[in-house]
């Protein structure tokens, strides 16, 4: 695997491989534990030119863990104010001599377009691009779902929400798929796009059916900054029909998975109860994090 662009396409062989060297990562730096040195003379950025907290902190401490050296370019302070353009930008920080670019965009297939670009010898990290994918945000939902479960094969995942804007939703959708899950996607129809049946998941726009099915519920935001108007009623109703409460919880398996990629909007799609009760593994989804961006980095510094 030469860049992570997307999870379309991957194989269960190359998830389940993926999956598998992030256990070896698990707690690498953390406490008495030594780093690692996988990425000792590498130079990994973090290129975001969109809102983060989770994934550029954890790509940052993954990359640190194992001996990268990171540089962190965000556009307001930079050059992008006096007009540099993203490609621009981009070889302009190769020149410095990089290893491998995380990159977070609002536009989909920028992550392409800079494996396209850049020096055959720099790997791409998608973290992000639009509503297209974001990969190891899927890995690692994926990664607690079989944690916590002990299997991905089998099981009925449901992705609550705003499908319509949620990379998260179709990075998941591909991997639960390939490794043998049955995914169902639940939203209000104006925020689920009509060409997801085609990837061989069932649609429903009733919650209640679909709680008692589910063995995992990823519970998506609503995506505010990526609608146009006049696409949701309002935050009261979404919580009426779509906000996963502890009256819901009594509807659901008893051992559901609670997910969520954060951030969190408390009492919207999720109420304060269910966000820290004990189905939850929101928290462990952050942790799980690192480990998979170490795997994936790691996995990308060695491949030719
Ligand atoms: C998600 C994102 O940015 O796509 N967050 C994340 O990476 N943890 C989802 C979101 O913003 O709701």
């Amino acid at each position: 695997m030469k860049h992570l662009l997307g999870l379309e396409g991957m194989s269960a062989t190359a998830l389940t491989r993926l999956l598998d060297v992030a256990e070896t990562y698990k707690g690498v730096g953390v406490g008495d534990q030594p780093k690692r040195d996988d990425l000792k003379g590498k130079v990994v950025v973090n290129l975001f030119y969109e809102p983060s907290t989770r994934t550029r902190m954890s790509f940052g401490l993954a990359a640190r863990r194992l001996g990268a050296d990171v540089l962190d370019f965000s556009p307001s302070g930079s050059s992008t104010a006096k007009g540099e353009s993203f490609i621009d930008t981009a070889k302009n920080i190769e020149a410095m001599g990089i290893d491998i670019v995380v990159v977070r965009h609002s536009s989909p297939g920028a992550p392409h377009m800079l494996a396209k670009y850049l020096h055959p010898h720099v790997r791409v990290i998608n973290a992000g691009d639009g509503a297209h994918e974001h990969p190891t945000q899927a890995l690692l939902d994926i990664f607690t779902i079989r944690q916590r479960l002990q299997r991905i094969d089998g099981l009925t995942v449901g992705l609550i929400g705003d499908i319509m804007h949620s990379r998260v939703a179709r990075s998941n959708i591909h991997g639960l798929t390939t490794l043998g899950a049955k995914v169902i996607v639940c939203g209000p129809t104006t925020l689920v796009p009509s060409e997801v049946e085609r990837w061989g998941v069932e649609v429903a726009h009733r919650l209640d059916d679909v709680l008692p099915r589910c063995d995992v519920l990823n519970l998506l935001r609503v995506q505010f900054e990526r609608q146009r108007s006049g696409l949701f009623p309002s935050i009261r109703e979404y919580r009426l029909l779509f906000g996963v409460d502890s009256d819901r919880m009594r509807k659901t398996k008893p051992n559901v998975l609670i997910l969520a990629p954060g951030p969190i909007n408390r009492g919207v799609e999720i109420s304060p109860e269910v966000a820290d009760g004990p189905r939850s593994a929101i928290l462990d989804q952050v942790t799980n994090g690192l480990a998979v961006r170490m795997a994936v980095l790691s996995e990308l510094s060695t491949s030719t």
